[in-house]
C-alpha cells in the first residue's frame, strides 16, 4: 500500500478538521471559517441576496447546518444543480438541561443518548464537553460556542470483579442509571449545579447569572492518529460523517467558475432522522435552491431540478476479517479500495442503476477505483439523507461513502488513501 504525500496531507487535514469540531455547532463554525478564509461571502436568511455569476457564498441555519455554493456561469435550467450532501452530527451523549446532580459522594451529570452510538465505547475515555450557551447581554441575548479542552468528565467501567460475565455477555449499560458522567467530588459548600455553573461562567468569561442555558455534546478529547504498517489507516471520533463533510468542502473550495452551480449541503440531525428545521428532511436545501434560482419561473425551475444531481455522501461499512458472518460475501468492502456505492432494493439508499452508472463514470474520469455495497439480507439496513432529499426534491441521487470500521463507536477507523480518492471524485463532479 502506497500512501502518497498528497493523501497523507489530506487525511491530516481531515483529522485537524475533526479535532477543531467537537460538536455539530463547532462543525458549522469550522466550515464557515474555512469558507470565509477562501473568499466565500456569508449570507443571512433574514436578508435579501444579490447573487452573481461565479460568486461564492454560504449560509448557516440553526447554528449547525451549512449550505455553501459556487454560482455557475450558465443558468440552472440549462445545467441543473450539482449538489453533495453530508451530515454534521455524530451519535453520542448530550447533557440534559438540568444535568448536574449529587450521587453521594460524587457530583454527576445526567445525559441523554443522541442517535445510535455504541455506548460501551464511551467508557474509560478522556471525555469532555463542547456546545453552546446563550448569555444575556445589555441588549438582548447572544449565543456563544464553548468547549472544555481538558478531559472534564468520565464514564469509568465497573471493575470485572463486580461484572464477572462482561466478556461473555458484552458490556450492557442502562441508559438512565448507568450513563451519567462523573464530574467531581461532592463539595459541602457548593451543589453540583453551582459547581457546574461556575465552571461554565469561568470558561465563557461571563458572570454566572448572565448564562441563560446551554446545550452540550460529550466528546472525546483524544486527537486523531494514523495507524497501520504504512500508516494507511486513520482513527478519530466523528469520522462518520465529518469525513464526507471535509471531502465535499475540499472539493468545493477548489472549484472555480463552474458552468453549473455547485453546492455543498451539510445537515445536522441525520443521526436522529433528519426531521428538523435545519435537517435534510426540512426546507433548508429547497429554500436555498429557490433563492439561487429566483430569476426562473416555475417551468424553468422544474427543468433545473430535473437536470440536477445529488450525491449523498455518508460512510460505508468496511469488511472486518474477525466477523465474516456479518457481511454479504459478494460485497466485501476493502478499506483503501476507493469510494463505495451503496444500494438497497427497499430504497434505504437512493441509488439506482442510472445514478450509480453516473457515479461510476465520474470515478473513471477521475481515475479512482470504486466498490459496491449491499447489506446482508437477514440484517436491517441503515439509511441516510439520500432517500430523504431525493423524495423531497425529486432529484436524481446516488448514495456513496468511504469505507470505515466501527461506525458509531467513540473512536472510528477509515483509510488514509480513501479520503483523497473521495475528494478527487467530488472535484470531478464539481468541475
Ligand atoms: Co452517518
Amino acid at each position: 500500500m502506497i500512501v502518497t504525500q498528497e493523501a497523507r496531507t489530506q487525511a491530516q487535514e481531515l483529522l485537524d478538521f475533526i479535532d477543531a469540531s467537537p460538536s455539530p455547532w463547532h462543525v458549522a463554525a469550522t466550515v464557515a471559517q474555512r469558507l470565509e478564509s477562501q473568499g466565500f461571502e456569508a449570507l443571512r436568511e433574514e436578508e435579501g441576496w444579490q447573487l452573481e455569476s461565479g460568486g461564492r457564498y454560504f449560509v448557516v441555519r440553526g447554528g449547525s447546518s451549512v449550505i455553501a455554493f459556487v454560482m455557475g456561469t450558465q443558468t440552472p435550467d440549462w445545467t441543473g444543480f450539482r449538489v453533495i450532501g453530508a451530515h454534521t452530527d455524530s451519535p453520542g451523549l448530550r447533557l440534559k438541561p438540568r444535568a448536574p446532580f449529587a450521587a453521594e459522594p460524587m457530583a454527576c451529570l445526567g445525559v441523554e443518548v443522541y442517535g445510535g452510538p455504541i455506548l460501551a465505547t464511551f467508557t474509560d475515555r478522556d471525555l469532555s464537553l463542547a456546545g453552546r450557551i446563550v448569555v444575556r447581554r445589555k441588549k438582548g441575548v447572544q449565543t456563544r460556542l464553548v468547549r472544555f479542552s481538558h478531559p472534564l468528565v468520565r464514564l469509568p467501567n465497573l471493575a470485572i470483579h463486580m461484572n464477572r460475565n462482561v466478556n461473555e455477555d458484552g458490556l450492557k449499560l442502562n441508559k438512565q442509571t448507568e450513563l451519567p458522567l462523573l464530574l467531581g467530588n461532592l463539595l459541602e459548600a457548593f451543589s453540583p449545579a453551582e459547581q457546574f455553573r461556575s465552571l461554565l461562567a469561568h470558561l465563557a468569561g461571563v458572570e454566572e447569572d448572565a448564562i441563560i442555558n446551554g446545550e452540550f455534546h460529550v466528546y472525546d478529547t483524544q486527537q486523531g492518529v494514523f495507524w497501520g504498517v504504512h500508516e494507511e489507516f486513520i482513527a478519530n471520533s466523528q469520522l462518520d460523517n465529518l469525513s464526507s463533510c471535509h471531502a465535499s468542502l475540499s472539493a468545493l473550495l477548489s472549484t472555480n467558475e463552474p458552468e453549473a452551480t455547485c453546492i455543498c449541503a451539510l445537515f445536522d440531525h441525520e443521526e436522529i432522522g433528519s426531521e428538523s428545521a435545519q435537517g435534510a428532511g426540512g426546507t433548508f436545501l429547497s429554500d436555498v435552491l429557490q433563492r439561487i434560482a429566483s430569476g426562473l419561473d416555475r417551468d424553468t425551475l422544474g427543468q433545473a431540478m430535473a437536470r440536477s444531481f445529488f450525491i449523498s455522501a455518508d460512510m460505508a461499512h468496511a469488511y472486518h476479517p474477525n466477523f465474516p458472518s456479518a457481511y454479504e460475501p459478494a460485497h466485501k468492502i476493502r478499506v483503501n479500495g476507493g469510494p463505495v456505492i451503496k444500494t438497497n432494493a427497499c430504497q434505504r439508499y437512493a441509488t439506482n442503476a442510472e445514478s450509480e452508472a453516473y457515479f461510476i463514470a465520474l470515478c473513471e474520469c477521475a481515475g479512482v477505483p470504486w466498490q459496491q455495497y449491499a447489506h446482508r439480507t437477514d440484517l436491517g439496513c441503515g439509511s441516510t439523507i439520500g432517500p430523504i432529499v431525493a423524495s423531497r426534491l425529486g432529484m436524481r441521487c446516488v448514495d456513496v461513502g468511504n469505507p470505515m470500521w466501527a461506525m458509531h463507536s467513540a473512536r472510528e477507523s477509515a483509510g488514509t488513501v480513501d479520503h483523497s480518492l473521495m475528494i478527487r471524485v467530488m472535484q470531478r463532479f464539481f468541475s
